[in-house]
């Protein structure tokens, strides 16, 4: 599409995360070259943003998320619409629908794969034919696994003339915390998955995002309590792996197999050396197995809803998100055994003051990096917009990408 007044129209900008985006696109695209607006669903917590964030002028539009007509008129605005309106389960499917249909581009923070899957099965090939480039995960989950693969496989191919057939990417830190919108995304699948064993089946399958004919068979390893000769460190499983590895597997996918037929891609999180290494693996492992069996057992789930866990709208304070940042160590192995490291970082917590900064530079690099040569889909942060994407990151949002 051509000729709107915005390139990029940012709805939900009162959420959590939304309101540090607002700040952040107020700071940074100072120059004018790319028109925003805000959107949400209440026009006095759009004003109250704008006051508070010294943004003057700024159109401000007013949709619900279950009101189509008022999110086609947004659409039809704007190149690209950036959302951070979720549990996108609740909240997301009008949206992509409008989207795929207007040839709007589209991109959010979603990491719940059960709902990406159902809106791929539902308007791939409405986005196809009208050119609206579909890019979820485009926050700390999948961003830095998705580009951190890419990058590592760039320079495996440049030195060795192989990609890797087998990457662990490892958490070596992360200073940081959730928001409500995360947790109640997180509880909102552990709800639907209670309910459908066909969902509890697909979430098993790490291909789950992949195209339908993908042809992958590999088993992958999954991550326990163990120690990791090649990091010298103990490890324990890592949340995030269950989205970011389908992320990457499906750039795999959509990029003709790149990585290979047989790739295998696990993420884990460093514990260190040691008694305390191998005590602090458990405890991470065991915290993860507790919470899950938490949020699924209604009661606890109550309770834990009520006085523990944070509220949507609330997480991490200014100071938390500064003092913040994530620091993931890539290694790969080509056919041949050679290999090769890398490692991405960021300078905020990552759930927050990261991920509003990367999703920013995602919609802007949407709206005027993509080659036109790309046609409309269910794209990847990799596959749509790779090196292009990593350049932003690293000039515009702290983010570094280096060769070890
Ligand atoms: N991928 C990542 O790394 C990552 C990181 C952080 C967050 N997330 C995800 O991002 C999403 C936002 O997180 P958050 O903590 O910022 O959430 P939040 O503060 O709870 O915000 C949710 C937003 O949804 C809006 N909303 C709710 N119902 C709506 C409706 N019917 N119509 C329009 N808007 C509606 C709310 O509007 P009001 O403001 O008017 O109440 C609010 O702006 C969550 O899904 C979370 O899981 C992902």
């Amino acid at each position: 599409m051509t000729n709107q007044p915005f390139d990029i129209i940012l709805y939900g900008a009162t959420s959590f995360v939304g309101q540090i985006m607002t700040r952040y696109m107020h700071e940074t695209f100072t120059d004018g070259s790319i028109k925003w607006a805000i959107a949400g669903r209440s026009q006095s917590k759009l004003e109250k943003l704008s006051a508070d964030t010294g943004l003057s002028g700024i159109e401000m539009i007013v949709a619900d998320a279950h009101d189509e007509a008022a999110l086609a008129v947004m659409a039809a605005r704007t190149n690209v619409v950036v959302s951070t309106v979720g549990p996108y389960a609740l909240y997301g499917d009008t949206l992509v629908k409008v989207c795929a249909e207007s040839g709007t581009h589209y991109c959010d923070l979603t990491g719940e794969p059960q709902w990406i899957r159902k809106m791929q099965k539902a308007h791939e090939a409405t986005a196809k034919k009208s050119g609206a480039r579909i890019v979820h995960c485009c926050g700390f989950d999948s961003i830095p696994s998705d580009l951190g693969v890419h990058f590592l496989q760039k320079h495996a191919q440049k030195q060795f003339g192989h990609t890797c057939d087998d990457i662990k990417m490892r958490v070596v830190k992360m200073k940081g915390g959730a928001s409500g919108g995360t947790i109640a995304s997180m509880i909102n699948m552990v709800k639907e998955a209670s309910k459908d064993a066909e969902l509890r089946k697909e979430l098993k399958n790490p291909y789950s995002l992949c195209p339908p004919d993908h042809g992958f068979t590999t088993r992958q390893k999954i991550v326990k309590t163990a120690y990791d000769e090649d990091y010298k460190s103990y490890i324990a499983p890592f949340i995030m792996e269950g989205i970011n590895a389908r992320v990457v597997h499906r750039s795999n996918a959509l990029s003709g197999n790149l990585y290979g037929d047989d790739f295998l891609y696990q993420e884990a999180m460093v514990t260190g050396k040691g008694g305390r290494g191998r005590r602090r693996a458990k405890m991470t492992g065991f915290g993860m197995g507790a919470l899950m069996a938490g949020i699924a057992i209604p009661p606890t789930r109550w309770v834990m809803e009520k006085f523990v866990l944070p509220k949507p709208g609330e997480g991490p304070s200014p100071e938390d998100q500064k003092s913040g940042s994530f620091d993931l160590l890539f290694m790969g192995t080509t056919p041949d055994g050679n290999t090769i490291k890398c490692r991405v970082t960021g300078d905020r917590d990552p759930g927050y003051g990261s991920t509003a900064k990367m999703l920013a530079q995602a919609a802007a690099c949407m709206a005027k990096d993509v080659a036109k040569s790309k046609k409309g889909g269910f794209w990847t942060p990799a596959t749509l917009m790779g090196d292009k994407l990593i350049k932003r990151l690293q000039t515009y949002a702290g983010l570094t990408f280096d060769l070890e």
